[in-house]
């Protein structure tokens, strides 16, 4: 894969991302006062694109935040920033990741009427998780920090505050996993830190509901439409912690990380559940029933890439 500079779009003015500066008194810097979307191009076309800006509103209304930026306007400067990393003369393609603040104000947690939002794009080299993470699979741990309940912080604000995910990934890391699993307050499983998650119960493959709360992934619902499409059902229901005692198989989803296998999941008692290496049967066709909904997704929207 061809190195590219990652760059970064400050309200317009675009620099290598080493050297973007917002300020001190920024509220998303402050208090995580913003909100985010990721999302990745294949062949310069970004995926998931109106999916992305439709949840991104949707983060928006949750926490109050008035968008002065449009679609059109947001994807113009999204493409300026891309066309400045080099990336489409090389054909690679990008992570983007787009956001706006709340805006720069006095330390004071109201946000005053007269704030101005900002709008932060930052382009980089799509993340590589490395072959193993595919090939065995990745290694969960259930923390004792439990995930935000949906009257606390609403999981389904992408927003700039992911303190939760952080305290729940740095004790998976010290429990020698590799990101966390996380249950709710009542001990129903949630989400990994930054991604969905599947499991093989029953013969069945199923996936938390909305009830414990979890972030509505783009990729946890294109899935959803390409197993549909070959006539296998996705569950959402409760999923307690005991249940995954019986779990056959686990993947995460996400739109960097697409369909990946988990090797184990370490649960709160200290108990590991094991899992195919490199996913089991039905993992493996979810990946690849996701890769061929990806790329019949890209044949139609071709003439959005970025590389034209
Ligand atoms: C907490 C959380 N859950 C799930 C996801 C997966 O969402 P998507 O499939 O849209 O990338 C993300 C992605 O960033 C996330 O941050």
């Amino acid at each position: 894969m061809t190195a590219i500079v990652s760059m970064t779009n400050v309200d317009g003015v675009i620099t290598p991302t080493a050297e973007a500066r917002i300020p001190v008194l920024d509220r998303g810097f402050l208090y995580g006062d913003s909100i985010y979307e990721v999302f990745r191009t294949y062949d310069g076309v970004p995926l998931f694109y109106d999916e992305h800006w439709a949840r991104f509103l949707n983060s928006a209304a949750l926490i109050h935040l008035k968008v002065d930026i449009t679609q059109d306007e947001l994807t113009q400067r999204i493409r300026e920033t891309i066309v400045a990393t080099g990336a489409p003369r090389s054909r690679t393609d990008v992570y983007v990741r787009y956001m706006i603040t709340r805006g720069v104000g006095d330390i004071d947690l109201y946000p005053s009427e007269r704030l101005r939002s900002s709008c932060v794009i930052i382009v980089k080299a799509v993340p590589d998780w490395g072959a193993a993470s595919y090939t065995t699979g990745v290694r969960l741990a259930v923390p004792s920090t439990r995930r935000n309940s949906g009257d606390t912080l609403d999981p389904n604000i992408k927003g700039g505050n992911y303190l939760n995910n952080v305290l729940g990934v740095i004790e998976a890391r010290k429990l020698g996993a590799d990101d966390c699993l996380m249950l709710d307050s009542r001990g129903l499983v949630t989400e990994a830190s930054n991604s969905n998650v599947f499991f093989v119960l029953d013969g069945e493959l199923v996936t938390p509901s909305q009830l414990a709360r979890n972030l509505k992934g783009t990729t946890k619902a294109a899935l959803r439409d390409a197993c549909r499409a070959h006539g296998i059902e996705v569950h959402e229901r409760e999923i307690a912690e005991e249940d995954l005692t019986r779990a056959e198989e686990c993947f995460l989803t996400s739109a960097t990380r697409e369909v990946m296998p988990v090797a184990s999941v370490r649960l709160g008692d200290g108990r590991v559940v094991g899992f195919p290496a490199g996913g089991g049967e039905l993992t493996r066709l979810a990946a690849r029933l996701y890769r061929e909904h990806v790329a019949a997704y890209v044949e139609r929207h071709a003439s959005r890439s970025f590389f034209r």
